[in-house]
């Protein structure tokens, strides 16, 4: 495969990562993803921006091969996690002149997770420039786009953001740039809600920052490279915005069909009130589906019975990544069962330690659920509906 060039003397130098099938060992990657690397070169030096995951340094080396590169100045490090920064000790082998660029927080950290030798460091402050001759880089810090530590690059005289994490999007692809951008916008939006969306208020001041700023292209490490970043910036504002849609989230679990006749009813009802109402049945969910669906979602509705006198446990799980990934939703409810007892209710509100929205009156049943415990799951989603129109969700 040739080596993506971006314009002249730019170059992505990265690799592409099909067979990857989870990130995080948590969320499913049906794209695979991409470990983006740009080479930049100047008229006076070099710089690699970013290497790539380990298990793909082959590659990298391949491209820089291809390009014949003999001497790099500069390895810009945005951001130490690994799967742009695991190759820099094999790089920093094969070109030992290059420093490494990056701010004292990430140098601390690259220590740290890949032993580094603290000399092989250039640290340089949020806005400060470098030049490579005709180019120049400025380096700007956007800590909490996950990590404390993680800064951006901004090529001055092309309007070129290096945007790290930020924008990226799970996607292995040969296309250099957008082509899909419906394809892009789910993997982009399946990227953000595992990693991003719990660090919501840190991305909405990055994003104002970003609007003052001067952008022709967005280059993320993973993913395609956007040549019209408006609409990658509008996708982002949307989903770090305050607003939520008037969409109904009921991830749930049955084990003799209780809870499952009641939250069918549940959303059966919803459906013919026409609210949009999205079932997940949890023995089978994509976790990055629902990821995604919990980033707009204005309320979540789990069902689960009760075993070993608790919450099923793919509904603990279920839970504990919902309260860890700290959606916007604003009003969250159970429906369940149970055979003889248990505080399955309150150990399901115990983890939402993180959830500030409106908790609704559970509708549990003792065994199978009855005519009037049918008439509370109406009840509930009755309430669910007046909660939306009072908050204008409801076309
Ligand atoms: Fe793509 Fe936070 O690493």
């Amino acid at each position: 495969m040739a080596v993506k060039k971006l314009m002249d003397n730019i170059y992505e130098v990265g690799a592409e990562h099909h067979e990857r099938e989870l990130f995080d060992e948590l969320i499913p990657l049906p794209d695979g993803t991409s470990y983006n690397a740009f080479l930049v070169q100047g008229s006076e030096k070099t710089v690699l921006l970013d290497t790539v995951d380990p298990s793909k340094e082959e590659r990298l080396f391949k491209n820089l091969d291809r390009l014949g590169v003999e001497k790099i100045d500069y390895l810009v490090s945005h951001h130490a996690e690994q799967d742009h920064s695991g190759s820099i000790p094999s790089v920093l082998e094969e070109y030992p002149d290059a420093e490494v660029v990056t701010n004292s927080k990430c140098k601390d950290m690259l220590i740290d997770h890949l032993q580094v030798p603290e000399d092989k460091f250039k640290v340089v402050e949020s806005e400060e420039e470098l030049s490579l001759g005709d180019k120049t880089l400025k380096f700007i810090d956007m800590p909490w786009v996950h990590w404390p530590e993680t800064l951006v690059t901004y090529l001055k005289e092309k309007n070129l953001l290096f945007s790290c994490d930020f924008f990226g999007s799970h996607l292995a692809t040969s296309n250099l740039f957008v082509q899909d951008r419906r394809k892009v916008y789910l993997s982009a939006k399946r990227y953000y809600a595992e990693i991003m969306m719990p660090f919501r208020s840190s991305i909405q001041g990055h994003l104002d920052k970003i609007d003052e700023m001067e952008i022709d292209i967005i280059a993320p490490s993973h993913g395609p490279i956007y040549g019209d970043p408006d609409f990658i910036l509008d996708a982002y504002k949307d989903w770090a915005s305050d607003g939520t849609k008037g969409e109904v989230l009921v991830p749930y679990i049955s084990m003799h069909g209780s809870t499952e006749k009641m939250v069918k009813h549940f959303v059966d009802y919803l459906s013919e009130k026409g609210v949009d109402v999205s079932p997940y049945y949890l023995s089978s969910t994509d976790l990055g589906q629902l990821a995604m669906s919990l980033v707009d979602a204005s309320t979540v509705v789990i069902g689960t019975p009760t075993v070993l006198v608790g919450p099923h446990p793919e509904a603990v799980y279920t839970t504990y990544l919902a309260n860890a990934l700290r959606p916007k939703t604003r009003y969250a409810s159970i429906i369940g069962s149970y055979g003889w007892g248990g505080r399955m209710p309150d150990q399901i509100k115990d983890m939402l330690g993180n959830f500030d929205g409106e908790f609704l009156e559970p509708v549990i049943s003792k065994g199978h659920p009855s005519k009037e415990d049918l008439e509370k799951v109406e009840e509930l989603a009755d309430d669910i509906i007046k909660k939306h129109r009072k908050d204008d969700l409801v076309k």
